[in-house]
């Protein structure tokens, strides 16, 4: 059996490539959910329109201190596999639902698989840096998607036995639900948006929008790109960055802030964007698989494969940059290759597990 451990919105995307192949094979395999995010637009509603099974188990765990959050997942996660007793689980990613989900599995010694294994942005001050090695380091399986990721883990000792490059599940995820995307959904229209006529952003780190000046210099960037191209600026906005905005009282003049976007309505925006600014992992590899340009505000990213293609740029987080980073990025060609695969990896890493079931 396959247990597959998940909590937040970007893990949600990226494993249902991997459901979907353990339901199209018929295999025995359950969903955990941590319960990390909960909020309908966070997780709900991905669950509805991907047409995904409802999960096996929820958690409930919520939000929290790192601690208390991660502790909370571990206790939860330790009851479902002393029932259950996978063979098996699959974690995806770099949050306290991953490295919490890979020890408790860990010390019960169910094997576990790390999808997305090896990423490194070499900034131990990023929750998600300590999240990543902790969990590469306890897996039996790490499905790296590039070989850099893979180089990543070599030079960190894992035997390179254990790793598979399979490419990244997003690519995945994008080729099974971009057409779907254009026929159930038209959200250009319905926010009145000429294609490539707007910038959209995301941002949620915690480095960035938990410190105020950081947040208002990245706004302030967003407003100056606003007033120099004349194009809307359109910014779904995550949880924990609307708590704060609203905390900080931060303005933002000209930029439009919504309610964060369903998958395939989101794809939609990212495919006919001018230029993606974001924080977030996910969106800088789904700019480069669409082929729009994207500007990243952080410093360092564990996503270079981007940067070396061509796709993104590092833009920081003072405004001043943004807006020089943004001027750069709108004379790209947009003609790079996409380095993280065939959309083919959620059916390598279902392989694999199914032959670890059975040998
Ligand atoms: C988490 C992950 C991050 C990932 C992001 C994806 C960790 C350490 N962080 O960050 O790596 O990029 O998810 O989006 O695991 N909140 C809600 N509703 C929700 C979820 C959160 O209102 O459904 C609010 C709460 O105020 C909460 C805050 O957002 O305190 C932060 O949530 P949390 O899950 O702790 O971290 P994220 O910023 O979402
Ligand atoms: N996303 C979405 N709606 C939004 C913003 C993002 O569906 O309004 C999707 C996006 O397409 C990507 C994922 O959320 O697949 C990225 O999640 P997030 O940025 O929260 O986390 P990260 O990738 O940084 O861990």
């Amino acid at each position: 059996m396959i247990g597959i451990v998940l909590g937040t919105r970007p893990e949600i995307i990226k494993m249902s490539p991997v459901i979907r192949e353990c339901a199209r094979r018929n295999l025995d395999y359950f969903v955990l959910h941590t319960g990390q995010h909960y909020s309908y637009e966070m997780d709900r509603l991905f669950f509805e329109e991907l047409d995904l099974p409802e999960p096996h188990h929820n958690l409930d765990v919520g939000s929290g201190t790192h601690a208390e959050q991660t502790a909370r997942i571990m206790t939860g996660v330790e009851k479902v596999l002393a029932k259950e007793a996978p063979d098996v689980i699959l974690v995806q990613g770099d949050t306290n639902t991953v490295v919490a989900g890979a020890l408790a599995a860990s010390k019960l010694h169910t094997r576990v698989g790390h999808i997305e294994a090896g990423l490194r942005s070499f900034n131990r001050w990023m929750p998600e840096e300590i999240n990543r090695i902790l969990t590469d380091h306890m897996s039996d399986y790490l499905f790296a998607p590039t070989e850099k990721a893979r180089e990543n883990l070599l030079k960190e000792g894992i035997d390179d036995k254990k790793i598979c490059v399979t490419g990244n599940t997003v690519v995945d995820a994008i080729y099974q639900n971009l057409d779907i995307s254009r026929k159930k959904v038209n959200v250009l229209k319905n926010l009145d948006l000429k294609p490539k006529e707007y910038f959209l952003v995301t941002a949620h780190r915690q480095e960035n929008v938990d410190n105020r000046a950081r947040l208002k210099d990245i706004i302030s960037g967003l407003e100056s790109i606003q007033q120099e191209f004349s194009m809307p600026v359109i910014f779904p906005v995550h949880p924990r960055t609307a708590r704060r905005i609203d905390e900080f009282g931060i303005g933002h003049d000209g930029i439009q802030l919504t309610k964060p976007f369903g998958f395939l309505e989101f794809l939609q925006l990212e495919a006919q964007a001018r230029i993606v600014l974001t924080d977030s992992g996910g969106v800088q590899e789904e700019a480069c698989v669409l082929g729009v340009p994207c500007a990243t505000m952080r410093y360092d990213t564990e996503r270079p494969e981007t940067i070396d293609v061509g796709s993104n740029i590092l833009v920081g987080t003072e405004s001043a940059r943004i807006l020089e980073g943004v001027r750069s990025a709108a004379t790209w060609e947009n003609c790079w290759k996409n380095p993280y695969g065939d959309g083919i990896a959620g059916k390598m890493i279902v392989l694999v597990c199914a032959a670890a079931r059975s040998g």
